[in-house]
């Protein structure tokens, strides 16, 4: 019960990782604020987790969205301590199929939502001393071919955990990320399109166990290490959970 009476923001959790992170805050006590753009997956997710959690349909790609959860999470608790911005998108394609209208969707959910929820949430999070986690991944640390506006939108996620943990350490709130390699869930379920060149793409794969994926609760592992008082004198970090995909 390490997030007993703790408020936890997850955005992305109606399906995947978000999902499995807001599960584990709540079976270790926390009051968990859910936020996704998927409404049907979001009800379901909150019925499983019953009075430990509330639902708010939300598109991170909207500031005014952001701010209207975290004012949904104070206004139900009085505070807010946790913020794990999980929401993202992913499309693979080679550079010439990349349309501006695709590169624009995946930069402003990606980049753009993880800014602006933490943008919306500091105030509050100054106020408990709190902490945010933001699901980056390997390719925030290394290359991943067709995958450029994912690669470049993840890099920047690493980049702006950087730059807060900065901006906001001296008033005690720690701003982490976590890059896991592929992990099982929906996001990674769809074929690519032909015209990719997936033994390329599968390079980028966990060394540990022969390429074994990662699982959503492997990821919920490290989120709850990362915001628990375990982790007080962590921040500013960009952590692997990759299976050693990145120590090549
Ligand atoms: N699955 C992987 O292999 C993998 C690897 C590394 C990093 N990640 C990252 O982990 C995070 C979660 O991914 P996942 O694998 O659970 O994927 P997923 O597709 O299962 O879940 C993503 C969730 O984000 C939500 N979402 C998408 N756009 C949104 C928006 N504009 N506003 C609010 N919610 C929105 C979706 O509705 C969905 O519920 C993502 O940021 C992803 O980039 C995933």
């Amino acid at each position: 019960m390490r997030f007993s009476g703790k408020t936890v923001i997850v955005t992305g959790a109606a399906s995947g990782i978000g999902r499995a992170v807001a599960e584990r805050f709540a079976r270790e006590g926390a009051q968990v604020v859910l936020g996704d753009v998927n409404a049907a997956g979001l009800a379901e997710v909150k019925a499983g987790l019953g009075a430990a959690a509330s639902a708010h349909t939300l598109d991170v790609a909207s500031p005014a969205d952001c701010a209207a959860i975290v004012q949904a999470a104070c206004a139900t608790t009085g505070r807010l301590d946790i913020l794990c911005n999980v929401a993202g998108v992913l499309a693979m394609a080679p550079v010439a199929e990349i349309t501006p209208e695709t590169w624009n969707r995946i930069i402003q959910i990606n980049l753009g939502g993880v800014f602006f929820m933490c943008q919306a949430a500091l105030p509050k999070l100054v106020e408990t001393k709190g902490s945010i986690i933001n699901l980056a991944s390997a390719a925030g640390l290394v290359g991943v071919p067709f995958n450029a506006p994912y690669v470049a939108s993840k890099h920047g996620v690493v980049g702006l955990t950087r730059a807060l943990a900065l901006e906001f350490g001296r008033a005690g709130v720690r701003v982490n990320a976590i890059c896991p390699t592929g992990v099982n869930t929906p996001m990674i379920a769809k074929p690519p399109p032909a015209s990719v060149d997936y033994e390329l793409v599968a390079r980028a794969r966990p060394w540990l166990n022969d390429g074994e994926l990662c699982d959503p609760p492997d990821i919920a592992d490290a989120v709850a290490f990362l915001a628990s008082d375990e982790a007080k004198r962590i921040t500013g970090i960009a952590l692997p959970v990759d299976g050693g995909q990145t120590a090549f």
